[in-house]
């Protein structure tokens, strides 16, 4: 992973955190965005004090599309061009259908959807004029997997992440040209601030680290070039 430049969205906290933890070990470098700038600034300086020069945030929404293109400008000015797109950023709102606002359904499907769209569509852009191998990992969830049982009041959520597992397989076939590889990983219950808001008291046997490390393996050209397309069902509660 040396020569490798990961855009991490939502790297803040949770399962993106674990995944820049993890890139920096390997030898990468991480760009990392998230909306609340002084827990996106306390993560940075954390991991720059143990990579120095490896690690760059821009606080933003990956909903709106100038400040994506302005987080990949000033990331390829930071770092380099970057090579790795992890598509983790995420939210839910958790509203029965009838109590559901229509803003409040667009603010789930425009961040958890439009969001992983307008940053691999950026990253696409990339590609255009080099043909360095890249690879995009996109955050998904059980809850956007057919058949699975689905919790009460999370309508938005559960719609968005079915989109984002279709959106792997559409930019998958796009990426082949480009030599980008597109994969998804659909998580159970992770162990993150998130799940703890969502269902209060449910217990999660995967932790962050668990997930990054199957990032990871979806981003390493030795282990899994041959593997785009594919979603990851994550079952490890059962
Ligand atoms: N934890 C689970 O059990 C679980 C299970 C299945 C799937 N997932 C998925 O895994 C991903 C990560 O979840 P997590 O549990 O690690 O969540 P988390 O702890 O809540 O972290 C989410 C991160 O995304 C950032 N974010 C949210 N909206 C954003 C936006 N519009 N623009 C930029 N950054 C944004 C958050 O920061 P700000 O709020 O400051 O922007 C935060 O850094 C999500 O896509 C989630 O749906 C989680």
């Amino acid at each position: 992973m040396r020569e490798q430049i990961a855009l991490i969205t939502g790297g803040a906290k949770g399962i993106g955190r674990a995944c820049a933890e993890a890139f920096l070990e390997s030898g990468a470098r991480v760009s990392l965005i998230s909306r609340s700038s002084s827990e996106l600034e306390s993560t940075a300086k954390e991991l720059l004090k143990v990579y120095p020069g490896k690690v760059f945030s821009h606080s933003g929404d990956i909903s709106n599309q100038e400040t994506v293109s302005s987080w990949f400008d000033q990331t390829r000015k930071a770092l380099g061009e970057p090579t790795l797109l992890i598509n983790n950023a995420g939210i839910f709102i958790n509203k029965s259908v009838q109590e559901q606002s229509l803003e409040e359904w667009e603010k789930v499907v425009r961040i958890n959807l439009t969001g992983s769209f307008l940053c691999a569509q950026e990253f696409f852009k990339l590609a255009k004029d080099s043909s360095v191998p890249r690879a995009i990992v996109n955050i998904s969830s059980l809850a956007g997997i057919r058949g699975t049982e689905k919790f009460p009041g999370l309508s938005s959520y559960v719609a968005s992440k079915f989109g984002v597992v279709g959106l792997t397989e559409a930019l998958a076939v796009e990426g082949k040209a480009l030599g980008i590889l597109v994969n998804c990983i659909a998580p159970g219950a992770v162990d993150t601030e998130m799940l703890r808001q969502a269902i209060p008291g449910m217990k999660a046997k995967a932790t962050p680290k668990d997930i990054a490390k199957i990032v990871l393996f979806l981003c390493d050209e030795n282990k899994s070039a041959v593997v785009t397309g594919s979603t990851i069902e994550i079952f490890s509660n059962l």
